[in-house]
């Protein structure tokens, strides 16, 4: 097989990138180990920022998520049994976020507790909770699939927990008037590890790292997704000229 560009890794930032490429007239072919059923079927990251939207409006595959994503104008923060609104949208002069799913030093303080729900949302925006008994996200993947988080050690066996502790736990880190949170089918958990890595030097010849491969970020400020599209937009630029200036 023969191809201008080989994209190894079909998440976000290689999926893009061949995206971009094509739009330039530019080959390129995307693998990946796993199956694409498999890769459609994981639910992953799910919070896109203002500019990721605006590249893939910009470039065309925006329809579907202005279709089925959920744009988010601010976020909550609870604590001291109230939520305080934060409104992003007025704070940045109109930048929001879209919940639309993709399917160090923090590292050994504490880890946090993950979990996707079938469950309506508790919550028209996302909340932050502080509260004596740690950290909770209530954040969202769709209508029916809600993601959470809450902090924990992180020697925690996810198999301590049984459904109903989780649900406690998580409701009394939102607790007063914060918020109540709607419970359902857990269907998946996980104790997520604070690391960060970045490889550096990111280019071996033409050989070029992009998204996970380039930097994993924690889960905490929903980057992964964000960082990918925004690599190989700078990416897609770079090639761009490289065969501009071949031709
Ligand atoms: C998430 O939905 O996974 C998410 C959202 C906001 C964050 C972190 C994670 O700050």
């Amino acid at each position: 097989m023969r191809t201008q560009v080989g994209i190894v890794g079909a998440g976000p930032a290689g999926l893009m990138l061949s995206h971009l490429l094509h739009l330039r007239g530019i080959d390129s072919v995307v693998i990946d180990l796993r199956t694409r059923e498999d890769i459609e079927e994981t639910i992953k990251a799910g919070v896109l920022e203002q500019g990721t939207v605006d590249l893939m409006t910009a470039t065309g595959v925006g329809d579907r998520m202005r279709r089925d994503g959920f744009v988010h104008h601010g976020i909550n923060l609870a604590f001291g049994g109230t939520l305080h609104r934060i409104n992003m949208y007025e704070l940045t002069g109109g930048r929001a976020v879209t919940v639309y799913a993709q399917h160090e030093v923090l590292k050994d303080l504490f880890a946090w507790f993950g979990i996707l729900a079938e469950a309506p949302p508790s919550s028209d925006e996302l909340i932050y909770a502080h509260s004596e008994r740690g950290f909770a996200l209530i954040s969202t993947r769709s209508p029916s699939v809600q993601r959470m988080y809450f902090q924990c050690d992180p020697e925690t066996n996810p198999d301590d927990w049984s459904d109903d502790r989780i649900w406690d736990e998580i409701q009394a880190r939102v607790a007063g008037d914060g918020a109540t949170i709607k419970t359902g089918t857990i269907f998946q958990r996980a104790i997520l590890q604070f690391r960060s890595f970045v490889c550096e030097p990111m280019q071996y010849g033409r050989l070029y790292l992009a998204g996970d491969a380039a930097h994993t970020v924690p889960p905490t400020g929903a980057k992964g997704l964000n960082l990918a599209v925004a690599d190989v937009h700078v990416l897609d630029r770079a090639l761009g000229a490289f065969y501009e200036a071949k031709d």
